[in-house]
């Protein structure tokens, strides 16, 4: 017991000095420079990353249309939580931690489904869709109290078909409804939430995730690293940009003009005192279409009330991404 009690100490200690190290590092790094190496790649701060940022943060999870009935759910790993999201029979998608109140068993131990109930395959603890203990065995004592045993919510909200999930203890309110409003009225053309998953497909970086982050900031690499994104897009996509060149402004203002006339929002929105989150409508490159390879339309179909296929719609949404960082 003592030796398990100094482990912790030694450990605890080591994140607070791995704490005060980061305030340190963060404070003295030079704007427009790239942070400091520890702060990529020291273990003890990577676990503050987790615990600061994706435990406390909004992260995109998923779509709407991925569970357009009653009982359609969906698991995500965020960090070492193990996250379920369900649509309840009122229709309301909820998130709960993917973990049952009785022994900690994961519930849903598959990617993607559809239940009445949420049932534990360990003892078959049962749940209602929104997260209601209904079921626990016949062996309970009789002041066991159903209703402090629910599933562990996480707070979820959804906007234009995007559905996003926080893990903290409150959730972050600097600017999301707004942004979710405008999310809402920015998706509208497409009607996303009528749309059905076709194909999945799941791509595992091995990165470290705030060189990710850093990479997706900028579109300063991708002529030398991946040319061929700039075949349909454009490098800008910031029109109050004093770097923007003309030719950019002018492609820009003319779709504008076309979006304006169909009704379509598109200007530059950024949300929250500290800009967690951004919208903006662009255009692809002139001539193209859509983001294939040569930019030419993949499907006959166009989404929701879209009807000119002119009137190209590419919506640069950007989001905090959810993903499973790793230290390295
Ligand atoms: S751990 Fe879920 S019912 Fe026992």
């Amino acid at each position: 017991m003592n030796q398990q009690h100094d482990l912790l100490n030694v450990r605890h200690a080591s994140l607070d000095e791995a704490k005060t190290a980061m305030s340190t590092l963060l404070e003295k790094r030079s704007s427009n420079y790239s942070l400091d190496a520890q702060l990529y790649n020291d273990p003890h701060m990577f676990r503050i990353d987790m615990e600061e940022v994706f435990q406390k943060e909004w992260l995109f999870v998923g779509m709407t249309s991925e569970i357009p009935k009653k009982g359609d759910y969906f698991t995500v790993e965020i960090g070492q939580n193990p996250v379920l999201i369900v649509r309840d029979a009122e229709g309301k998608v909820n998130a709960f931690h993917n973990t049952c109140r009785h022994r900690g068993s994961v519930i849903c131990t598959e990617h993607r489904g559809k239940v009445a109930n949420l049932v534990c395959p360990y003892h078959q603890w049962t749940y209602d869709l929104k997260g209601n203990l209904l079921f626990a065995g016949t062996e309970m004592n009789k002041n066991f109290d159903m209703k402090q045993h629910g599933l562990k919510s996480a707070f979820c909200r959804t906007g234009g078909g995007f559905i996003f999930v926080c893990l903290g203890k409150t959730a972050p309110d600097d600017g999301f409804d707004d942004f979710l409003t405008t999310l809402d009225e920015y998706m509208e053309p497409y009607d996303v939430e009528n749309t059905k998953l076709a194909v999945e497909s799941t791509m595992y970086e091995r990165a470290n995730w705030k060189l990710v982050l850093e990479n997706n900031r900028e579109c300063y690499h991708c002529a030398g690293s991946h040319p061929e994104l700039l075949n349909t897009l454009l490098e800008w996509d910031d029109t109050e940009d004093p770097r923007a060149p003309q030719d950019f402004l002018d492609h820009y203002n003319a779709q504008a003009a076309q979006w304006d006339a169909e009704g379509i929002p598109h200007k530059h929105q950024s949300f929250g005192e500290i800009q967690r989150n951004r919208i903006v409508r662009m255009p692809l490159k002139k001539g193209t279409k859509v983001m294939t390879i040569d930019g030419a339309a993949a499907c006959t179909k166009t989404l929701g009330r879209i009807k000119n296929r002119e009137l190209e719609l590419h919506a640069h949404i950007a989001l905090t991404q959810l993903m499973e960082p790793h230290a390295i």
